[in-house]
């Protein structure tokens, strides 16, 4: 039966001493990577986004120095604080993709950019609604599963929702116009969300460092340890997937170093 586990938001930085919150995003990844990916050993491993906190050729390469030797195919996608060429380098590594759709048991993953340059919220621009809706013309009765960094749809949390897929009705409608995609899975959101709406699943998905609180209606940090979302993919029957989260959350006790000031706007 084939595993897909997806990982969203590592916000790794350049600074070892960036902490996301009182997160320390590098352990906090090293912990899954050891308790999660490793054990499990999914047959695809999804970075839905944010996996650079600030696009730094450091964290990329630090990065690609945690990924090198994992036991299963990577597939990356963008996030807003995301660089195309910190992606490019980890696309150089043997095992990983960036935004190349894939098929996992009898589904398809299709990954699909919503990014905006120096913007965090998110928007799917014609030039990749007209590239998804190809793809799925050419797959008119599999199951695809529709994967991106931004939640395409409200999820009752207003400061989040300032910060989502500013075109979610063009999503919405391409969805409508496609009853084989079962679902649409995201990160962005620092936090666990499911809703069927026409259909189609939308599922999002803890982040590996800091968790925001569901229902929040300003920025409020979640004591929630890190996780990320597992999902069993049966032939012939309804998608499964279920949150998977670390025990502890490592560093939190920690305290960040004197130098570092936290963000006066932050940005998921
Ligand atoms: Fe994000």
């Amino acid at each position: 039966m084939p595993v897909l586990l997806q990982l969203s938001d590592l916000h790794i930085a350049a600074d070892p001493a960036y902490r996301a919150g009182s997160v320390d995003p590098r352990a906090s990844l090293r912990a899954i990577l050891k308790e999660m990916v490793r054990p499990i050993k999914p047959d695809l491993l999804l970075l839905s986004g944010d996996l650079s906190h600030d696009g730094s050729g450091e964290s990329y390469a630090w990065l690609a120095g945690q990924l090198a030797d994992l036991p299963c195919e990577i597939l990356c996608l963008p996030g807003n604080h995301d660089r195309p060429q910190g992606l490019g380098t980890l696309a150089k590594l043997p095992r990983v993709s960036v935004m190349a759709s894939k098929w996992i048991g009898d589904r398809r993953l299709l990954p699909v950019d919503s990014c905006v340059p120096n913007q965090t919220s998110g928007n799917i621009d014609e030039r990749e609604l007209a590239r998804i809706e190809s793809i799925l013309d050419d797959h008119g009765d599999q199951p695809v599963i529709l994967a991106l960094h931004h939640h395409p749809i409200a999820i009752g949390s207003p400061w989040m929702d300032r910060l989502g897929l500013d075109n979610g009705e063009e999503l919405q409608a391409l969805i409508q116009r496609h009853p084989n995609i079962e679902a649409v899975i995201f990160g962005h959101i620092h936090q666990t969300f499911e809703k069927t709406q026409a259909g189609a699943a939308y599922l999002g998905c803890p982040s590996t460092c800091s968790q925001f609180p569901p229902g929040a209606e300003t920025f409020t940090l979640d004591h929630q340890p890190p996780g990320g979302r597992l999902f069993t993919l049966h032939a012939d029957s309804p998608l499964q997937s279920r949150i998977l989260r670390l025990d502890r959350t490592p560093s939190a006790k920690e305290p960040p170093r004197r130098t570092q000031r936290a963000p006066r706007t932050p940005s998921p």
